[in-house]
């Protein structure tokens, strides 16, 4: 049994220790906010956060999260008011909209860690997340918009 804290709230998932953390949370526990992309790391479609730090859900198996804090797209905010939230609607930053809540997790992470980042900080941290629309534009406004 593996016991986490998801969004706020303590749970215990009864899964084989290496299912992907991506799996439990879609399959298992029918949060269908982090999506599926690539499978292999390299898209950032199923960005979450563990202990606050955006991680790929795809390639995190279950028993490494075992006891920690998880936090998924559903969970960054209450009623969609985290400011990441506010500003990509502001800035009407997804097209397809596929890679976006993974896109919103890793620039939540980023502020959290530096409330004002610089264009370069922006784009080096949101390399690993790949928009097929290429909302890049939108999403570096939204970020600088979101920032103190
Ligand atoms: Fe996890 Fe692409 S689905 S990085």
């Amino acid at each position: 049994m593996i016991e986490i804290t998801l969004n706020n709230k303590n749970i215990s998932v009864d899964v084989e220790p290496d299912m992907p953390l991506l799996y439990v949370l879609r399959d298992e526990l029918k949060l269908k906010g982090t999506k599926f992309g690539c499978g292999v790391g390299q898209c950032g479609a199923c960005t979450v956060h563990l202990n606050g730090q955006a991680i790929r859900s795809c390639i995190t198996p279950i028993s490494a999260v075992n006891k920690q804090k998880i936090t998924t797209i559903e969970g960054l905010s209450t009623d969609g008011d985290h400011k990441v939230q506010k500003a990509w609607r502001e800035h009407k930053v997804p097209q397809c909209g596929y890679c976006q809540s993974g896109q919103m997790m890793s620039a939540a992470s980023l502020l959290a860690n530096n409330a004002s980042p610089s264009d370069e900080e922006v784009v080096e941290h949101m390399q690993g997340n790949i928009c097929r629309c290429g909302t890049y534009k939108r999403i570096k406004k939204a970020i600088h918009a979101a920032a103190d």
